[in-house]
């Protein structure tokens, strides 16, 4: 038996003693459990401590990570080898918000400064929009952006905008990623093409809702512009043949390198128009925060590492415990759209059934991510996740202070959050619902009835991730801290997290049925959808 497959027994056996336990009763018997179990990470803190797992069978997850090479895959990451090795590419997201005067190679060539250069540009193009000295083709400073793409080239700009915008922004955002047509109608309803910019964002500049919507913004623009609509015209993207055809100005084309993943790509000119709503002071905190938790990320020990410790715990529910859904819950309004994002983070990261090297895997990959902001989510999904028959851990993600508001409203907001854990973890028994229900003087037919109903199971378990304020560097450090969990979970699960294969059927076939449904010979489809083709078509 391999090193990293005795590691894998020991781990699954270390959870099957896990599963009968109560996690409350762990804190007695281990009294250097929160000690271990909360970690510091570029001024977040995680707490592990309402997680199924003992020390020792931490322990038995660290020696898993040793096993699994973590260390060395981490290095392999950071000196920009081909992590991505379907598409020979390295992931050197990392780069993008490095500090100034860092050395990072991409499969050894510096992209270092070409980076900075482009910070730079992207810092004095928002400037000169933000402060009216770039003007659109009728002489009005741009007061509206409207950000097209989508995926990696949306989720991530338009979290950090929801996340920091200011209650009167300077320049309004908006944000269209649907094909749908009512998505753009929506974003373009009320503007006046002569003070907006139409940012256009595709690392392919081909992805077919992107260039859809981009062609009926672009002819919004020049319907009321004429060809001088096209000044107002801004891409960011890989392929930069595609952009000049596109007829967007040179002078607003902001590349990237293909070592830069979509979903990944936020750090990246990706996010110009979080640096021209926020201004590039705020995109660079940003980025000093991402950087701050690769710097721990890279440096410190695996029992100490947060992400990797965060990985261990989800590896622990899902491969030791067999738990295929987590929920992610941020107590942060301004949050509400961390689950979307990382459930392309992860699922679109991890979601495979084959290794690196083209091999059946030999353990479950990424778990199904849900959720949505608290308090709502108590009000929604909540039910379930307290008395459902199965287990979902959950990340909570909680803010002590508020960046606007009652704070006395904050105090509410975090005793929900706190409440929770603990009713999620402690539960509450059925004997102490009979003695209730008993001192209410309810008859004791109907306390059989009840109590069961009122029964919390409790141990279920739960991550906490503390922020000081949702400013640009606690965001940043949060991101990263996903993305290196992400990474670490696919070293163990020995998959490539970096391509995304699983996307292309769907949009091949799509393709064959547009072609259809605009009058095209029918193809060879199974019956019911061949059904589908024929009612809709035409
Ligand atoms: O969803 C599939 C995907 O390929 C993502 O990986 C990517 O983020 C998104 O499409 C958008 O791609 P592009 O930036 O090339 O338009």
């Amino acid at each position: 038996m391999s090193d990293l497959t005795a590691a894998w027994a020991r781990l699954t056996e270390a959870a099957k003693a896990a599963g009968p336990r109560r996690i409350a009763s762990l804190f007695d018997a281990e009294p250097e459990r929160l000690k271990r179990l909360v970690v510091e990470a570029a001024d977040l803190e995680l707490d592990l401590s309402k997680q199924p797992w003992s020390l020792a069978d931490l322990d038995a997850a660290l020696a898993l990570a040793k096993a699994g090479g973590v260390e060395a895959a981490r290095e392999r990451f950071f000196a920009g080898e081909p992590v991505n090795s379907s598409e020979h590419r390295a992931a050197l997201h990392m780069a993008l918000r490095a500090p100034r005067g860092s050395d990072f190679k991409a499969q050894g060539q510096p992209v270092s400064g070409e980076v900075e250069a482009m910070r730079g540009r992207m810092a004095a193009f928002a400037n000169g929009i933000r402060s009216g000295a770039h003007k659109g083709a009728t002489g009005k400073p741009f007061r509206k952006l409207i950000h097209i793409g989508i995926g990696g080239s949306d989720f991530g700009p338009r979290l950090v905008w929801e996340a920091l915008r200011p209650l009167d922004p300077e320049i309004e955002v908006r944000y269209v990623a649907n094909v749908d047509p009512a998505d753009l109608a929506f974003a373009l309803h009320g503007l006046d093409p002569a003070e907006t910019l139409v940012v256009v964002v595709s690392k392919t500049f081909t992805t077919q809702e992107t260039m859809t919507n981009a062609k009926a913004a672009r002819d919004w623009l020049r319907a009321a512009l004429g060809p001088a609509g096209d000044a107002h015209l801004v891409a960011v993207s890989a392929a930069l043949k595609e952009t000049a055809a596109f007829g967007v100005p040179d002078e607003h084309v902001f590349g990237f390198g293909d070592w830069v993943g979509g979903r990944y790509s936020v750090w990246s000119p990706v996010g110009l128009s979080c640096v021209i709503g926020l201004g590039p002071e705020a995109f660079e905190a940003m980025l000093a925060g991402a950087a701050a938790m690769d710097a721990h990320f890279q440096s410190a020990p695996l029992e100490r590492n947060a992400p990797a410790l965060l990985a261990l715990a989800h590896i622990f529910n899902r491969n030791g415990l067999g738990r295929p859904v987590r929920a992610v819950v941020p107590y942060a309004q301004r949050l509400h759209l961390l689950p979307t994002y990382l459930q392309q983070l992860e699922m679109e990261s991890n979601g495979k059934q084959v290794t690196a090297l083209g091999q059946p895997v030999a353990h479950h990959t990424a778990q199904a991510v849900f959720g949505d902001a608290g308090t709502n989510v108590q009000h929604a999904f909540f039910q379930l996740m307290h008395q459902g028959t199965d287990v979902i851990p959950t990340d909570f993600i909680a803010v002590r202070h508020a960046a606007e508001g009652d704070p006395a409203a904050q105090r509410i907001l975090l005793s929900n959050v706190i409440a929770q854990a603990e009713a999620l973890m402690v539960g509450k028994s059925e004997a102490a619902v009979r003695a209730e229900l008993a001192a209410k003087g309810l008859p004791a037919a109907e306390i059989d009835t009840l109590a069961p109903q009122r029964t919390f199971p409790g141990d279920r378990p739960s991550a906490f991730v503390l922020m000081d304020r949702l400013d640009p560097q606690h965001l940043g450090a949060l991101l990263a801290l996903y993305e290196h969990k992400t990474f670490v979970e696919g070293v163990l699960w020995e998959i490539n997290s970096f391509d995304q294969w699983g996307v292309e059927l769907g949009k091949t076939l799509a393709t064959r049925v547009l072609g259809e449904l605009d009058g095209g010979a029918a193809g060879a489809h199974d019956p019911s959808t061949a059904r589908l083709i024929g009612k809709l078509k035409g």
